[in-house]
């Protein structure tokens, strides 16, 4: 078997209410309590982003959209009876955004959906720990802060550890006590 690495032309993030089957070199979707979010490159130039999204999520236009095709960076944002169905995220190296952030808007207001950050007034999820579910460092700890004491009750609360399980070792370890230091 022969591995090398792919010449990519672009890079996507998308967030979806339905699961997509994207045609592109490249894709990796993973379920979130509200939808998708999948990764996506592409080997090839793409001339017209709008269609592509268009067939891809068959949701019509984009109720928002913003970009600087010269650079190859392009944002839109779907909707479903008024509410965010999807958000899209091209450019030419892997998107920079909270993941976790965009996973949480699902279903809810479009404002403030292309921007692909939390507003500096709103909490920060913190790093991502379970990546199958967008879910971050600062939520695990705030629910357990609240009380959540089991990777099973960590999961009923912040869907954290409820797909592929990869994550449940570190949800464990934040479940420990972190130990005192002894006084010298
Ligand atoms: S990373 Fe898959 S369930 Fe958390």
């Amino acid at each position: 078997m022969t591995v090398a690495a792919l010449a990519t032309a672009w890079h996507a993030f998308l967030v979806s209410d339905a699961p997509v089957t994207p045609d592109c070199a490249y894709w990796a979707q993973s379920r979130l309590p509200g939808g998708w979010q999948v990764e996506m490159a592409g080997t090839q130039a793409m001339h017209d982003w709008q269609d592509w999204a268009e067939r891809l999520l068959g949701l019509g236009a984009p109720a928002q959209q913003m970009g600087d095709p010269a650079r190859g960076l392009h944002r839109m944002a779907f909707h479903r009876d008024g509410r965010l169905a999807a958000a899209l995220f091209v450019g030419p190296q892997p998107v920079a955004l909270s993941r976790s952030h965009l996973a949480a808007m699902l279903g809810g207001a479009l404002t403030g959906a292309l921007a692909g950050r939390p507003r500096s007034d709103m909490p920060d999820p913190g790093p991502t720990v379970c990546a199958c579910l967008g879910v971050g460092l600062n939520t695990i700890r705030q629910a357990v802060a609240r009380g959540c004491d089991s990777v099973a009750s960590l999961g009923a609360v912040t869907g954290a550890g409820t797909n592929c399980g990869s994550c449940r070792p570190e949800l464990s370890a934040l479940l420990r006590p972190v130990p005192m230091q002894a006084a010298e």
